[in-house]
């Protein structure tokens, strides 16, 4: 019998339509090891966190609520928004937190890579993610980390993970994410 493969929801920190984090995600996804299986969540459209929607809850957030109870695992690309994580991410984090009594978070094995197409690479943000998600309950890969700095030289012209350090460097991390996952008990659903 062949193994189920291993859900990993992903998590795309940024609204734009030309998104360089959405590119890394379909990078991540080309490098990722057999067993992964990459579908990202997507969460611009998530109404603004407000605690009295969830009186007639939004059917949106049951369904982003849910897509996050599947996943086996999360991984998180983002860039950095004034030293931090951007709005729709954290908006997103928000909603999946609530209801107080079954948050969506708890328990999941998951990853970070950060980028930006300068030369800093997101370190704040990802660091600001890392404590939020320490709070969750979600248990971050330690190492290795992944800051990209000018991550738009990543790709080849046609928006393609082009050959080179970089995408080994993402082909390492993808395995080693796989291997943290396997090692991480299941949380319940
Ligand atoms: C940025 N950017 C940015 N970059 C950085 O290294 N540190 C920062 O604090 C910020 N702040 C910031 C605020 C706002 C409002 C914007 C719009 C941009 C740049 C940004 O992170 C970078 O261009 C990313 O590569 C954009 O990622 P996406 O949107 O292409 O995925």
């Amino acid at each position: 019998m062949v193994d189920p493969k291993i859900s990993v929801a992903v998590l795309i920190g940024s609204p734009r339509k030309e998104s360089l984090s959405r590119r890394v995600a379909s990078g991540l996804k080309a490098v990722a090891p057999p067993e992964l299986e990459l579908k990202v969540v997507e969460i611009g459209h998530l109404p603004l966190f407000n605690p009295d929607l969830d009186r007639e809850t939004p059917a949106s957030w049951i369904e982003f609520r849910g897509a996050i109870k599947a996943a086996r695992a999360l991984l998180f690309v983002t860039p950095e928004y004034n030293r931090s994580v951007p709005a729709i991410l954290k908006n997103a984090l928000e909603i999946g937190s609530r209801p107080y009594q079954s948050p969506a978070w708890t328990g999941k094995p998951a990853a970070i890579v950060s980028q930006s197409n300068g030369m800093l690479g997101g370190f704040g943000a990802n660091h600001h993610l890392r404590q939020i998600l320490v709070f969750l309950d979600v248990h971050v890969l330690a190492q290795p980390e992944i800051y990209l700095s000018q991550a738009d030289r990543l790709f080849t012209a046609e928006g393609a993970l082009a050959e080179g350090p970089g995408r080994e460097l993402l082909q390492r991390f993808m395995n080693q994410f796989s291997e943290f996952i396997l090692r991480h008990p299941a949380a319940e659903i």
